[in-house]
């Protein structure tokens, strides 16, 4: 009797507190391609770990089931799966099309039979991916819990407002106008230029039609747009360019998704044993669109080029086979992209330079020829070649010729190695690991309520006052004042002097 008292007392004991440890918490996050749900889910699942329960509304099918994570997906909902399947395409015009579409898009998934069965849970918090997703802000508001904000990028400039951090657009530029660092004058010029476009086109055109999709007013929509209670990046602060200051809001989960390389499956194992000491060249173009959709004369100059390399070549490519394949070359639809990153066999890394490929050649130390296509994949690109652990190959400049002569240059500089090995022990030397901060502060949100306490002061101020705008507009004023009056006593007395001396001559 006594033994079954205890075990009873133990186990009550232990469901409490469980109980009290485990939050559950949405995940809204329907837009985006499949690397940014990649960055998403490593989230969730780092919190999963955690005893939390996840409920993720995710732009993808769920491809495999995870232990606390549970997936929801309205279909035909996802805007970014209509932009991002073929190769050539109208950059300014997509973007333009994506902005103006994306408020039927939020709204359908609002009014979905999958969201409102989701509202019949209760939450203890909402976490959101910020890409074109305002609308949800008004089941934010209906749930009245604590949100965080989450972007599968860096903490854009256009996105500073969210956290209440300082913008520096100074010294950082807009990624879209792939500006190098440090900004020229009339790059300074140009950067603030397009953050004003950008938040004018946001303030006045996006939220008021996302408000429209959602049944609330805009200025409710906005109001709660500033209420987050953190903003979490994909990015990795030590290895930003510049650094910068960020308030404690500002939550950097870069690299998250990266992990030690484990042994590649067997008959790959086998097909890279027999590259020998030459070692095999990983070529991948992400997931986000049809490598097959390239158009031809580009497969035929990578074709040429590879088949006169001394190294295998593994290439992600969407179809079985190629009828022209070189006996070098192995294709393969899905490749465990990091296991081979941290093969040691591995010489070089050819990628379309997407943000997290980059994160994980910066976390494996290997350097990279990177073919951007679109968005801030140049910037990307760019970045790296300036940082100098890789090259930049682009895609209208793709000849025989330059495209080998970019691949032996990578191969065989070992500048360029050692300064991706570097790049890697920084990334890895940090005080928890991306996983560990990330949760830490999301466990923090809800210990504190929305932690209102961390609350930037930048909210309740206008941005002159933010920037000491009408001070110095002031000073100068009195400044130029004070001048004036100088000036206007020494002429005066000048000319007093220079009349009375004439006068005496006369
Ligand atoms: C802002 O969030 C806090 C909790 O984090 C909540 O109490 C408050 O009502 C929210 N304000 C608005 C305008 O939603």
């Amino acid at each position: 009797m006594r033994w079954w008292c205890w075990m009873l007392a133990v186990m009550l004991v232990l469901v409490s507190v469980k109980e009290m440890d485990s939050a559950n918490i949405l995940f809204l996050a329907p837009f985006g391609t499949i690397s940014h749900k990649n960055f998403f889910m490593s989230i969730a699942e780092a919190l999963a770990e955690r005893n939390h329960t996840v409920t993720f509304v995710a732009g993808h099918q769920a491809s495999n089931s995870r232990r606390r994570i549970k997936e929801v997906f309205v279909a035909d909902t996802n805007i970014f799966s209509e932009f991002s399947s073929t190769f050539v395409r109208n950059q300014f015009s997509s973007f333009m099309k994506m902005f103006s579409m994306s408020p039927e898009y939020c709204g359908k998934i609002l009014r979905s039979q999958e969201l409102q069965e989701v509202q019949e849970e209760k939450f203890d918090l909402v976490m959101l991916g910020i890409v074109l997703s305002e609308c949800f802000y008004s089941l934010i508001n209906k749930l009245q819990v604590p949100y965080i904000h989450m972007t599968p990028n860096t903490l854009h400039e256009s996105m500073s407002d969210l956290a209440g951090n300082p913008q520096f657009p100074s010294m950082v530029g807009n990624y879209l106008l792939d500006l190098g660092y440090p900004l020229t004058f009339t790059d300074r010029i140009k950067n603030i230029f397009s953050q004003m476009v950008y938040s004018v086109i946001n303030m006045h055109y996006a939220i008021p039609r996302m408000a429209i999709a959602s049944d609330v007013d805009a200025a409710t929509l906005r109001d709660i747009r500033l209420n987050g209670s953190l903003v979490i990046v994909n990015s990795v602060e030590m290895l930003e360019v510049p650094v910068r200051p960020y308030v404690p809001t500002v939550i950097h989960a870069g690299g998250i998704h990266c992990k030690p390389a484990k042994p590649l499956p067997k008959d790959l194992e086998a097909w890279v044993a027999e590259a020998g000491d030459e070692g095999f060249i990983f070529f991948s173009l992400g997931s986000a669109f049809k490598a097959s959709t390239m158009p031809e004369k580009y497969r035929l100059v990578l074709l040429k080029v590879f088949v006169s390399l001394k190294q295998r070549i593994l290439w992600k490519w969407d179809q079985d086979t190629m009828d022209d394949l070189p006996p070098n070359v192995r294709l393969a639809k899905w490749l465990p992209q990091q296991d081979i990153l941290g093969d040691p066999r591995l010489r070089l890394f050819i990628t379309h330079g997407g943000l997290l490929s980059i994160q994980e050649a910066t976390y494996h130390g290997i350097p990279i020829l990177g073919m951007p296509i679109f968005v801030d994949q140049h910037h990307n690109v760019r970045q790296v070649q300036d940082e100098g652990w890789g090259r930049h190959q682009a895609w209208e400049e793709l000849t025989y010729d330059l495209f080998l002569q970019n691949i032996h240059q990578v191969i065989n500089d070992t500048k360029l190695r050692q300064e991706a090995v570097r790049r890697s022990v920084v990334m890895r030397d940090q005080p928890m690991s991306p996983g560990e901060w990330t949760v830490y502060w999301v466990e923090y949100v809800i210990r504190h309520r929305g932690a209102p306490h961390l609350r930037s002061p930048f909210f309740t101020m206008h941005w002159y006052e933010v920037y000491n705008v009408d001070v110095w507009l002031l000073l100068t004023g009195v400044m130029a004042l004070v001048t004036w009056f100088f000036w206007w006593v020494i002429l005066t007395v000048f000319s007093r002097v220079c009349s009375t001396i004439k006068h005496k001559q006369e």
